[in-house]
């Protein structure tokens, strides 16, 4: 049912202006060497996807509402449709943070530990996480990246990414009560119309090289800014988990 929820609620941004939403630019071939693309069924048997993102050999950082039966990561693409050079691993186990909800949507990360390790080459790479003392603030522009679909509703072939604006947390809090900006990031300048859509969710909001969000909610029917999981807030539970994952 939650998965249900978060993919009705995530719907393309409404922009209270007119015009086309500016969506993101198609992003050079393999230059974001951690992007893992998840397919997945939800409750209800349907096909799902998800972006994700390689932090260890066979370990994969996403949203916990991106869970479901019949996970499997594919790791290496550009171009979803082209299997060439592309590493297709299955999910062995999945831990999602065990205070997740799936209402509120808070706490939304999840690990993921693959059947076997992945090898690592130019299109396969592991991205770096903050310390638990890197505290992203409002101004900063990171950036993001998805299979999610287009302002036309397609989806894309071909990985798309983004450059969002961190907004101060009470832009997110004033629209819904639930936003806890010591765990969340408020994403996405609302003048800018720029945004992720369906199907980005899970993926990393990436800052001078390192994994400081995951894309997890829109606060609909309203324009940007979104709800990611703010990582640095989170690496007790991701070092502890790690850990119990890769127990034998
Ligand atoms: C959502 O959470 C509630 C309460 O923990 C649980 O009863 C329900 O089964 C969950 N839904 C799904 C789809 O996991
Ligand atoms: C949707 O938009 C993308 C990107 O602008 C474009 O490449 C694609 O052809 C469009 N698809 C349709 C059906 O309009
Ligand atoms: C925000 O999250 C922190 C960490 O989980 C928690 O201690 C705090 O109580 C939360 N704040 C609110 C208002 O829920």
């Amino acid at each position: 049912m939650f998965l249900l929820l978060v993919f009705l609620v995530a719907v393309l941004p409404v922009n209270t202006e007119g015009g086309e939403i500016i969506w993101g630019t198609e992003t050079k071939p393999h230059s974001r060497p951690y992007m893992a693309y998840i397919k997945f069924y939800d409750s209800k048997l349907d096909p799902r996807r998800c972006g994700g993102f390689l932090v260890e050999e066979d370990i994969i950082m996403t949203a916990a509402h991106c869970y479901g039966s019949h996970m499997i990561v594919t790791l290496g693409a550009h171009n979803i449709q082209e299997q060439k050079n592309t590493q297709v691993i299955r999910v062995y186990k999945a831990k999602l943070h065990s205070d997740f909800n799936n209402e509120t949507l808070v706490n939304d990360i999840m690990l993921l530990k693959l059947e076997h390790k992945a090898q690592l080459n130019s299109a396969v790479k592991t991205i770096a996480l903050p310390k638990s003392n890197d505290w992203v603030k409002p101004g900063q522009v990171c950036t993001v990246a998805g299979w999610g679909i287009l302002p036309n509703c397609t989806s894309p072939e071909t990985l798309q990414e983004v450059n969002l604006e961190v907004q101060n947390g009470q832009k997110c809090y004033a629209r819904s009560k639930n936003y806890n900006n010591s765990i969340q990031l408020c994403v996405g300048n609302p003048n800018e119309r720029k945004a992720t859509s369906k199907g980005d969710s899970g993926g990393p909001f990436v800052c001078g090289g390192v994994a400081q969000g995951i894309v997890s909610h829109c606060l609909c029917p309203y324009a940007p800014p979104r709800v990611f999981t703010r990582i640095s807030s989170f690496i007790p539970w991701i070092q502890k988990t790690v850990k119990l994952l890769q127990q034998p």
